[in-house]
């Protein structure tokens, strides 16, 4: 029988940028030590599971999504002691731990590519995908993602590897037998020492065309946006590794993956997810939203709409890779309106994904050129300026850098630090911080909350969001106002009854429904329940 909480879809998930978190060697850069040391804080704040952005021993070309050996942990970041350890601690407090994978690719420094690279004949030499071309030109149109061809001619061989990312990160070949058992192999080994599950990087990059056809044109600024991926990118063989993969994951109990797809559309996304595929995946429209209710409505209803019934929706306002939504919403330093996105965000029908330091507001750190990290950055700044700014040491406290590391931090703290921090939003009653802190535990302790149906009160929304989550037992109003000036909200038929108030950041008791209008004060965020 199926358990009524389930943690990947009832609860709430938190991203760790490992690098970022905390420092335990005060080496300048986050290690597990360092996570181990902060698993009370998180168990107090409210979270069910934690990712963590890859561990395993990496070059650090793309900070971690370049492998180099899928089975062990990057002495950075400890030892594979260090991991169980944590596994243990986390699994105390009812913590679940998901692993990045990055199975599309590994380092150029992983031992299976030196091999492959070392001559043709070489038993790991189709283990990548290894084309030639005459002299001067490439063996097919396709493009890296981050800028340039996609082929790097290798001159101890004279052909040429596909690498969708940086050339330091070649493509593997799943289409190679070992190659697929290999990744397979991958799977059991975290799932043996006890990962509740993973995240699968680019997982709908894995297989390319088997005949390796040139892209379509289509018009475009970046050569890489000026053809249509249709050889390069989500090809049918995914679904039968998906397969396999659930069938792994399914084999020992309660275990997870959630896929991040490349380059798909929302209705390719929500095609990978359900029975024989993944348990969720993402839809990355929210990180792209501007501040704007009937914006968010639109994603949820298309989101929403396009999932089987037995798929269950994911929602995300920060990632790795994108700019703050604190920077995307914020005000200065007022954090008003992260208080009705937090709302939005732990109230929607769909796991909550929250990204280390968004609970404290955490602002893109501003950085000078000479100061990036990132490989995207340096290469194509100042448009876009890279992924750094969203990648700064998390805000403890006041102390020096935060008091992530006594050291010079890998990257640089954002100065804001000195009053926005964890210790100072703990005091501070009205924080945001303890604004999260409410909301996970009203979701926690709210079923509908979690697996509620959601209905939307209000259509063409241009100031504010109403729905209502509702199961047989429990109905909770959620009302946002996005502007901030006071408006009402036209409280139809649906609301009359007797409501009690869950959580506002403005008001402390229920308001008067004055002829059928619900008042609400400017970037207003208030859930209600029905009393029984
Ligand atoms: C997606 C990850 O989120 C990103 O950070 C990384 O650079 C690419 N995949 C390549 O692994």
């Amino acid at each position: 029988m199926e358990k009524d909480f389930l943690w990947w879809r009832d609860g709430v998930i938190y991203q760790i940028y490992p690098r970022s978190f905390a420092d335990s060697n005060n080496d300048g850069i986050g290690d597990l030590q360092g996570i181990i040391s902060k698993l009370d804080y998180l168990a107090d704040l409210g979270v069910d599971a934690l990712w963590l952005s890859p561990i395993y021993p990496s070059p650090d070309r793309d900070f971690g999504y370049d492998v180099s050996d899928y089975f062990d942990i990057d002495p950075k970041y400890g030892t594979l002691a260090d991991f169980d350890q944590l596994v243990s601690e986390a699994h105390k407090r009812n913590l679940h731990i998901i692993l990045d994978l990055v199975l599309n690719h590994t380092s150029d420094q992983s031992e299976w590519f030196k091999q492959s690279r070392s001559s043709k004949e070489n038993p790991y030499r189709d283990w990548y995908l290894w084309r030639s071309a005459p002299k001067g030109q490439q063996p097919n149109n396709w493009h890296s993602v981050f800028g340039g061809p996609g082929w790097q001619y290798d001159a101890a061989t004279g052909e040429y590897y596909f690498h969708m990312f940086v050339p330091e990160q070649p493509d593997l070949n799943w289409r190679n037998p070992q190659v697929y058992q290999k990744m397979m192999d991958v799977f059991r080994f975290w799932l043996e020492r006890g990962a509740d599950g993973f995240r699968l990087d680019v997982f709908n990059e894995y297989f390319k065309d088997a005949q390796f056809r040139d892209n379509p044109p289509k018009l475009g600024i970046r050569a890489f946006d000026a053809q249509v991926h249709k050889y390069d990118v989500s090809q049918p063989e995914m679904f039968t590794a998906l397969k396999d993969i659930r069938t792994i994951l399914d084999s020992y109990p309660e275990r997870y993956a959630v896929g991040e797809t490349f380059l798909a559309s929302t209705e390719e996304a929500a095609a990978y997810i359900g029975p024989n595929k993944l348990h969720a995946g993402f839809d990355f429209n929210f990180l792209s939203c501007p501040w704007n209710p009937q914006r968010f409505l639109k994603v949820i209803m298309k989101w929403d709409s396009l999932l089987a019934e037995d798929a269950w929706p994911n929602y995300v306002l920060n990632n790795h890779d994108q700019r703050r939504s604190a920077s995307r919403y914020g005000q200065g330093e007022n954090d008003e309106r992260l208080k009705v996105a937090a709302t939005l965000l732990l109230t929607l029908r769909g796991t909550p994904f929250l990204y280390y330091g968004e609970e404290i507001g955490m602002r893109n750190v501003p950085l000078k050129r000479s100061e990036l990290q990132d490989p995207v950055g340096i290469r194509f700044w100042p448009i876009p300026v890279g992924r750094d700014g969203c990648r700064s040491p998390m805000q403890w406290n006041d102390h020096k850098n935060a008091g992530f590391c006594e050291t010079m931090p890998w990257l640089k703290v954002h100065p804001d630090f000195v009053i926005r921090n964890v210790t100072a939003q703990q005091a501070e009653p009205d924080s945001l911080l303890h604004f999260y802190k409410k909301l996970l535990a009203i979701r926690k302790a709210t079923p509908a909350l979690q697996k509620g149906s959601f209905v939307p009160l209000t259509y063409e929304p241009r100031r504010l969001l109403a729905y209502l989550r509702q199961d047989a037992e429990q109905t909770v109003l959620v009302v946002l106002n996005f502007g901030k000036r006071k408006v009402r909200f036209a409280a139809g038929p649906r609301l009359r009854g007797d409501w009690q108030l869950l959580l506002s950041n403005k008001r402390s008791s229920v308001p008067a429904i004055k002829d059928g209008w619900l008042p609400l004060m400017g970037n207003e965020a208030s859930i209600y329940i029905r009393k029984s």
